[in-house]
């Protein structure tokens, strides 16, 4: 295998997905620690960060540029190197969130044992199905009661849909968890203290059938397990590494992040299971990394620095194959031209870093001078091609808006078109009129704040936003509709996108069932594509 196979074949690249507070950031930080990349957990960004009310938000960024809501950590453990793409939560989801995934080969889902499956993690699952990405459950904060270990199974099977195989069970929760028994060692792995998860804990095994296992389970406790196990070897579904490939199939992993428990087993047990870089469909077929020698990427994120300058910005992109030399020259499909790839940067661990090299599977973010839209494709291969383009995702929350000064019109749509081409927000109009009335929509209700913001500083407009009832939008699928005969609900409204497609707004989630029964043979789609 050639060293560029070689390098590429070691990364895996992921998405960690979770609801705020399920354990997230705990659990990255342990990542590092295991994988030496800080010396004590505790050091990781954006913890306290995440925290912070919408108002200062702003100030944040600025200060931060494009530190938190970007966070692509690198590091490297067991000959491996690891690419850990973070998904914000809390007010900072947005439409970003949801592309960080599409830059993914897997993910991994934090839920918290005493909540089970949460709105934002059913957000994000369903773009990990629509993808068909693996996908991994860690099930966190065994050291807190938690609930029944099989209703938490049932709830990830009937909530998303999935399969799932424990590859370890839990023994106890809170006060009374004593560790995890690995199923296909059959091994009792005890909890022990890491110093409340500062230190790399030693992990101390023991045959299930070891006498000893007795009294250092507790006699109740190890009957319920071996009950359990019986319970589980009867009724799981085994594990099948094709089924897991296909996302229909979701290994499960019990731990204490905080504490350090399951965190190197999971590592360990994941590694394995989830795959190196993988091909990625283009309008000339699959590329495939370990074959395309020549380097390819897509944007999959922009991110403009909030400050005056708005074209100060970072364009994100997944290299899909090949090897990056910093300062290298690729062509520019979408733009038609060969653009010098500058300042090309990457974060390691807590720090950002200048590139010399990366390959298939890393994530680089370089200097945009605006001309890059999400979903681009960069190439240096001889026969271009472009990789197919990242989804529209549908927005949940939307306004009207409309500019204060009416003299600003011209400034007011060219920095609204920006900002949206930018892929911050999406930007509608009524179907029959012209850009007289603008609807925004956005994923994230923060976006609305970022909008009023960078029009005020950079375009030097003032806005007013007035919110709309509308919480679910769909695309039409069907090509040649006649959108004036669709018979909709009272709570319906017709738009269309800037790239004139037709669109309907819903106030209730039933409506668009009742629409759908309304008018046979009509298509609605969640994603735009
Ligand atoms: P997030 O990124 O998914 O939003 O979650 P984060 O890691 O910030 O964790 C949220 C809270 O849950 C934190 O507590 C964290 O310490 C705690 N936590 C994470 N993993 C575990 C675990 O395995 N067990 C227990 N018991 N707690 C866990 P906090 O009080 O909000 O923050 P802090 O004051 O502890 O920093």
């Amino acid at each position: 295998m050639s060293n560029m196979n070689n390098e590429i074949k070691k990364r895996r690249t992921f998405a960690i997905i979770s609801h705020p507070d399920a354990g997230k950031t705990t659990l990255t930080e342990k990542f590092l620690l295991y994988g030496g990349a800080i010396n004590q957990a505790g050091s990781v960004k954006g913890k306290a960060t995440s925290k912070h009310a919408v108002s200062d938000w702003m100030e944040i960024e600025k200060e931060r540029g494009i530190s938190v809501t970007s966070s692509v950590l690198q590091f490297s453990y067991d000959g491996y190197c690891i690419n850990i793409l973070d998904t914000p939560g809390h007010q900072d989801f947005s439409e970003d969130t949801y592309r960080t995934l599409m830059a993914a080969d897997s993910a991994v889902m934090v839920i918290d044992a005493s909540k089970g499956v949460e709105a934002q993690t059913r957000k994000l699952f369903k773009v990990c199905v629509m993808r068909r990405i693996p996908i991994f459950t860690f099930i966190n904060k065994m050291d807190r009661e938690a609930r029944d270990t099989f209703d938490l199974l049932d709830d990830i099977e009937k909530e998303l849909g999935i399969a799932t195989c424990p590859v370890n069970w839990p023994i106890g929760s809170g006060k009374a968890f004593k560790g995890v028994y690995d199923r296909a060692g059959k091994e009792v792995e005890l909890f022990s203290d890491t110093q409340k998860g500062t230190q790399v804990g030693e992990v101390q095994k023991m045959d299930i059938n070891n006498p000893e296992i007795n009294w250092i389970l507790g006699e109740e406790a190890q009957i319920k397990l071996k009950d359990e196990i019986e319970l589980l070897d009867g009724a799981s579904v085994e594990f099948d590494q094709e089924l897991v490939n296909q996302g229909k199939l979701s290994p499960v992993f019990f731990g204490s992040a905080l504490t350090n428990f399951g965190v190197e087993t999971f590592l360990q047990h994941f590694l394995k299971m989830t795959s190196s870089p993988l091909p990625r469909m283009s309008d000339k077929g699959n590329i495939d990394p370990m074959i395309e020698p020549d380097f390819s990427a897509f944007v999959f994120k922009i991110q403009a620095n909030m400050n005056k300058a708005h074209r100060d910005r970072i364009a994100f992109m997944r290299i899909c194959s090949g090897e990056f030399d910093a300062s290298m020259t690729a062509f520019h499909v979408q733009g038609g031209k060969d653009v010098r790839l500058s300042q090309p940067q990457q974060m390691m661990a807590s720090e950002r870093k200048m590139v010399d090299k990366a390959y298939g599977g890393d994530i680089i973010g370089i200097f945009d001078p605006g001309i890059y839209s999400i979903g681009d494709t960069l190439t240096t291969a001889k026969e271009r091609f472009a990789y197919e383009g990242i989804p529209t995702f549908a927005p949940e929350h939307f306004a009207r808006v409309r500019q204060v000064d009416t003299m600003k019109r011209k400034q007011f749509i060219k920095g609204i078109s920006q900002i949206a081409q930018e892929g911050a927000i999406q930007i509608f109009q009524e179907y029959n009129t012209g850009m007289e009335e603008i609807i925004v929509g956005v994923v994230g209700v923060l976006q609305f704040d970022v909008l009023k913001y960078r029009l005020t500083h950079e375009y030097n407009v003032e806005i007013a936003l007035e919110n709309l009832p509308y919480a679910h939008i769909r695309w039409i699928e069907n090509k040649d509709i006649a959108l004036d005969k669709i018979v909709g609900t009272s709570d319906m409204r017709k738009i269309k996108d800037l790239k004139d497609r037709p669109l309907l707004l819903f106030i209730h989630e039933w409506s668009i069932r009742m629409t759908l029964e309304r008018n046979e043979g009509l298509e609605l789609s969640e994603f735009g594509r």
